[in-house]
């Protein structure tokens, strides 16, 4: 079982202006054998620098040793078990990197004309029909860039079919409290009126809720499934005949896929348009904040409205069509980011039809076999069987003090990244769990015993939870202060 303290880290790294010594040297560089030039004369004088105040002075061995083990505490996925609920951080494999890096995919010049991009105008087609495949519905765009992006382009497409028919008082969409926060804003920024959906003590939407939401006004539902409490919305079917019979269409934030991916297709569940998270769902990389992919599926009622260009078939070709008059235009250069479809494919590819529904049973499994081994430890807002994620909360740790952020910075000392917390709103104190597909039985068993030993901290010694997390330098920040108005800058009074 690991024990706090034990990942072999230490958190005690100098700055390396701490580690300067006066004169010691850094690379030395051998005399010249070429006759010396004045610098000010190649560059101008003014543009020499005289000793930067304060510059470290440390030798080679200095830089590589506190640079290596300043990234060596970077955590990752590649390093260790990363169960943040709702960002589904499953391994990515290395095959999708060699894919996405091959010269015929990866030097293709965006601009080239059809006839020099048939390689992977090809594959744009092929991830397509997957999606087509997997989602039950009949078209899809690459272009979107993000999960929120396309909730977004999903809602333009909404209106601009509400439009289209002469429905222009249609601005409604209807979203429970239990949904990811870039719904409503994907929504209000299409320049709609957010309405919520309360769910049932159960944590999950009923249709006598939402029929009493449901009017001439009504543009859309916008439904997470499984939604973020983890758990499956089972009204799904009879959500989406309320919302049609009351003309508006369904919208589904696919991001949670991984629980259902070769096992159920939304198409069949009244789903009317959708997005999928390829960096959750299929592996890529989540790029903090960099590109991403959240390919939008519709059925075909939508397909005029879909962004351009779209791939399609001509005979044995494949050709862009930017010839769509109601199309709601261009939302990103090119075809999207094609390294993210790309290594989506190399994935999909991989796993093979059978494969990724393992993927779904296996990722639903290993939340539900977390959720079975705590939930004598932790409370448990909703004693169900969860799909790709568990929820608890910290209602059994508050009477010793010891609170969700308590548990989260204790994990760090158990060397495992904390899971989301506080997060969906609904449930106070929350912890989402999401182990994913990729951990072996060993990994889940391990952060299991962590949970199970913080657990009993919290009885036995709280003050070791509530100081927690002990090994780093700097153990409780002002976070708030930490993000708003943060040091960046080492001076001298700080080695005094
Ligand atoms: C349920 C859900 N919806 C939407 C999103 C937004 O996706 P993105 O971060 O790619 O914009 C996420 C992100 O993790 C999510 O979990």
């Amino acid at each position: 079982m690991n024990k706090p303290g034990t990942s072999g880290l230490i958190f005690n790294e100098e700055l390396i202006f701490e580690r300067s010594r006066p004169n010691r040297p850094g690379v030395p560089l051998n005399p010249p054998d070429v006759p010396l030039r004045d610098a000010g004369d190649l560059i101008g004088a003014e543009n020499l620098r005289d000793d930067i105040d304060g510059f470290p002075e440390v030798s080679e061995l200095d830089v590589v040793r506190h640079f290596t083990r300043l990234s060596q505490w970077n955590y990752s996925i590649d390093t260790g078990f990363y169960p943040l609920g709702s960002c589904t951080m499953k391994y990515n494999p290395k095959v999708n990197e060699t894919a996405a890096a091959l010269p015929g995919l990866a030097d293709v010049h965006p601009m080239s004309p059809d006839s020099a991009l048939q390689g992977i105008l090809g594959l744009a087609s092929e991830v397509e029909q997957i999606l087509i495949e997997i989602s039950g519905l009949d078209r899809v765009t690459l272009q979107p860039a993000a999960g929120a992006q396309g909730e977004f382009v999903g809602m333009m497409m909404i209106q601009a079919y509400h439009r289209a028919r002469g429905d222009h008082q249609r601005k409604r969409v209807l979203i429970p409290d239990t949904a990811h926060g870039t719904n409503p804003a994907s929504a209000a920024l299409n320049g709609m009126e957010v309405v919520e959906v309360k769910s049932g003590d159960d944590g999950i939407v009923h249709p006598a809720a939402l029929e009493a939401l449901l009017d001439e006004r009504t543009s859309a539902l916008m439904l997470t499934n499984p939604n973020t409490l983890g758990l499956f919305e089972s009204h799904v079917e009879e959500l989406a005949e309320l919302v049609h019979a009351a003309g508006g269409l369904v919208y589904l934030d696919g991001a949670n896929m991984n629980a259902l991916m070769g096992v159920a297709k939304p198409g069949d569940m009244g789903i009317d348009v959708m997005h999928f998270n390829l960096h959750k769902t299929f592996s890529t990389p989540h790029g903090g904040g960099g590109p991403g992919a959240g390919p939008v599926a519709v059925r075909e009622i939508l397909e005029p409205y879909l962004p351009s260009p779209i791939v399609r078939r001509d005979g044995e070709q494949f050709k862009l069509d930017a010839d769509r008059p109601q199309s709601i235009g261009r939302v990103h250069g090119f075809h999207g980011n094609a390294g993210m479809w790309i290594r989506a494919l190399a994935y999909i590819r991989t796993l093979g039809a059978e494969g990724l529904v393992d993927v779904t049973e296996t990722a639903v499994l290993n939340a539900n076999y977390i959720l079975a081994e705590l939930k004598s430890h932790y409370d448990v807002p909703h004693d169900r069987t969860v799909m790709h994620e568990c929820v608890l909360s910290d209602r059994k740790q508050q009477s010793t003090g010891v609170t969700t952020a308590d548990i989260a910075k204790r994990l760090m000392d158990y060397g495992f990244h904390p899971p989301t917390i506080y997060f969906p709103l609904v449930i106070p104190g929350a912890l989402m769990i999401e182990p994913t597909e990729t951990e072996s039985l060993e990994d889940l068993d391990r952060f299991i015993d962590a949970m199970r030993s913080i657990a009993e901290e919290s009885k036995t010694s709280p003050e070791q939870v509530t100081s927690a997390p002990s090994l780093p330098k700097v153990r409780r920040l002002d976070e708030v202060r930490a993000a708003r108005k943060p040091r960046l800058r080492w001076t001298q009074d700080q080695a005094e």
